[in-house]
């Protein structure tokens, strides 16, 4: 297909039904595919309808067929729709929340997730998902912060491009290939205050330094699409924000795939102020480079109005037409229109057994042990009790979940059958009178608790994200009978945990999808060995949100013995309640760092060498992080940034040595322009278990 002879034979009105994106249920009246957003009335004639470019989510294999038929056979030009939808972590076969995906820091498992998504999405002929989400956020207020990948820059990066290599399985036009939209440009996840859709407001030297790493590397592993945010950005809407389309993402990052806006969010720059009614956005949107409008109409509304009254140019509609076209052409759509759809595949391929065991598998590196006095792992002769609200429950797939099933979810009592484990539920209530003397039969207690998963995700913030006070009561209970309490807390956040640290254990498991119960009942009884560490800092108070490792010395840094006027509250110390990059295991692992150069010319590579001891007689996994610093530095950088670390498994009494590599890129600090400023200085170094455990190394970096 000549895709430049096509454009040319394009009418004005069918090049902006390309740059419309619609939900499936303007062409079929059941579908049964969600749609996250309201189902506004569009004023649409058939033949808009059926130049609609992008159709947004379908329920099956026959509901594509159905659409992408009609389109090829009632359109004049018969051009191929791309189907798109929001594939986050499963199609069917459900996987970890990505937050729980990147408390792995084990990117192989990130890219085997998705191509299994992937595979699965193809049957339904899906070509695009919006994902991977890689909005960087430190505020646990903000429900998304489950579909991202936590607070650290470097985290971000690695597993922004994981996703995407696992979705970009094979060429383009093979089946099993879904092209990827990242999102959501730009900072969604500073939205002020964590309230969902809320202003964002940073300078562009934050935003390079902090946000701009995983959009960049999403950039880099070669997403075809990006998905505009929802928020303003310095004041503009994302939606119509030309310095982040054309001077940031363009000039600067080099992006040249398609633009889209999230949902209605054209439309909405009506709400924001910024467009004075949906002609005016129309406008804005082409102006500022915006290829497709998602589940709104101001382009074909407004669009030929637009160009005869000379108000936007036809070459930048023609500029957004062609990218389309090159998407579809690079994925095989004009040869192959239903590239997968097939009902016998969705009846092969969809949550095979195989699928599921491996979900089960990829899962295990996901949940944290955050506290273990020794209760855990616990023996298998133990009788166990279920107590709390989530004993029962199978809503363990967490939000974005797709067409994941919770009928899928194996409950904790089924699940410890299937063990032939000696587990017993007792009750979700966690009131002591209706448990009465029951604990004295067990010997020991699984405290299930945590946020149910339709408490996070779009539109669920919170400002309540710590644990009910009153399980403390229960605590002491179980304690004053002498019956240890392991804290198996549910979420899709960060939450406060303060009511439980006289837990014996606690363990975060996040939502871990099909086989959540599954992963934790056998870390528990130690047939696997935990070794997840958090993508986000747990708070003490929710009062210290936004809150990260990676913070800033100030003039007066905190110094609770010398000096009053430091940095710090009066009534929560500043540091988190568990600091991201934590993690307990049942190993304990010693590291001995190598002494280093007590120079650096920043133009070798710069070894940090280390000896990792297992002194157990279980094998483990350790992931040895490496935090940087460097000053004098204008911008100032923060006291810890992670520029490297390395995830080691090691057999019982193995020890390993290793040697990292850094290289000038991994110091690199941009300014206000978007420049890289590099100032060689006194270079400090940590490397250890975590940013509290670790071994410190200063050495100065001079090019001489
Ligand atoms: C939603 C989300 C976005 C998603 C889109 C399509 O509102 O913000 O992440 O991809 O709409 O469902």
């Amino acid at each position: 297909m000549n895709i430049h002879d096509l454009l040319n034979s394009m009418t004005l009105k069918e090049k902006l039904g390309q740059m419309t994106q619609l939900p499936p249920h303007f062409f079929l009246s059941l579908s049964d595919t969600e749609v996250f957003g309201e189902k506004r009335t569009l004023y649409l004639s058939h033949d808009d309808i059926l130049s609609t470019g992008s159709i947004l989510g379908v329920g099956s294999a026959k509901e594509m067929v159905t659409i992408q038929s009609l389109i090829l056979e009632k359109s004049r030009l018969k051009i191929p729709a791309l189907f798109m939808a929001d594939i986050i972590h499963g199609y069917q076969t459900i996987f970890p929340i990505p937050l729980a995906q990147a408390a792995s820091f084990n990117p192989n498992l990130v890219k085997r997730m998705n191509e299994i998504s992937a595979l699965e999405a193809s049957t339904c002929g899906i070509h695009v998902t919006f994902s991977p989400m890689v909005d960087l956020s430190r505020d646990a207020r903000w429900g998304r912060v489950m579909e991202g990948f936590g607070e650290d820059p470097l985290l971000n990066q690695v597993m922004a491009k994981a996703s995407i290599d696992g979705y970009h399985k094979g060429k383009p036009t093979d089946v099993g290939y879904l092209a990827t939209c990242f999102k959501h440009f730009a900072a969604y996840g500073a939205s002020e205050s964590g309230r969902d859709y809320n202003s964002v407001d940073m300078s562009y030297e934050r935003f390079h330094n902090l946000y701009r790493p995983s959009y960049q590397a999403a950039i880099d592993a070669k997403s075809e699409m990006v998905m505009l945010a929802f928020n303003t950005f310095n004041g503009v809407p994302s939606t119509i924000n030309k310095t982040l389309t054309q001077n940031i993402l363009k000039d600067t990052m080099h992006f040249k795939g398609v633009i889209i806006s999230d949902y209605d969010a054209l439309h909405q720059t009506i709400a924001h102020g910024a467009a004075k009614d949906d002609f005016d956005a129309a406008r804005l949107g082409i102006e500022a480079g915006l290829d497709i409008e998602m589940a709104s109409s101001a382009y074909l509304e407004h669009g030929e109005d637009l160009i005869s009254k000379q108000k936007v140019s036809i070459d930048d509609i023609n500029a957004s037409v062609l990218k389309i076209l090159e998407l579809k052409q690079s994925l095989g759509l004009f040869e192959d229109p239903f590239k997968g759809a097939s009902e016998l595949r969705e009846k092969t391929l969809l949550k095979t057994s195989l699928h599921f065991e491996e979900a089960e598998k990829l899962s295990y590196e996901s949940p944290v042990l955050l506290k273990n006095d020794g209760v855990l792992p616990l023996k298998s002769s133990s009788k166990i009790a279920l107590i709390g609200p989530f004993s029962k429950t199978r809503s363990l797939l967490g939000a974005w979940h797709w067409h994941g099933n919770i009928k899928d979810c194996n409950t904790y009592e089924e699940t410890a059958k299937n063990l032939s484990v000696d587990v017993t539920y007792v009750s979700e209530s966690l009131d002591i009178n209706d448990i009465h003397n029951q604990l004295d039969l067990f010997d020991v207690i699984l405290l299930m608790i945590g946020e149910p998963q339709h408490e996070s995700g779009e539109a669920k913030s919170k400002v309540g994200i710590h644990i009910d006070p009153n399980i403390k009561t229960f605590i002491d209970y179980a304690n004053s009978k002498h019956k240890p309490v392991v804290a198996v807390i549910h979420g899709g956040r960060p939450l406060v945990l303060d009511a439980i640290l006289d837990a014996n254990a606690i363990m975060m498991t996040w939502f871990l999808g099909s086989r959540h119960t599954e992963v934790v009942m056998k870390l528990l009884l130690g047939l696997k060995n935990p070794s997840g560490k958090l993508p986000m800092s747990f708070p003490r108070h929710v009062g210290q949100l936004p809150l990260s490792y990676h913070d800033f010395n100030t003039g007066r840094p905190y110094d609770p013995i010398h000096n009053e006027y430091t940095t710090k509250y009066l009534d929560v110390h500043l540091s988190p309640l568990f600091v991201f990059g934590f993690g307990l295991s049942y190993t304990k692992m010693n590291i001995k760092v190598h002494d280093i150069k007590t120079h650096w010319d920043g133009i070798h590579p710069l070894e940090i060498t280390y000896t990792m001891t297992n002194s157990n007689d279980i094998s483990g996994d350790e992931v040895i992080q490496v935090y940087g610093s460097i000053h004098p530095s204008i911008p100032v950088r923060p006291l810890k940034k992670l520029i490297s670390y390395e995830k080691i498994h090691l057999k019982p009494f193995e020890s390993k040595t290793q040697t990292i590599k850094l290289f000038e890129k991994d110091f690199i600090l941009y300014n206000e322009s978007g420049n890289i400023v590099m100032t060689p200085g006194t270079m400090t170094l940590h490397i250890g278990f975590n940013p509290y455990e670790l071994h410190t190394l200063t050495l100065e970096w001079s090019p001489s």
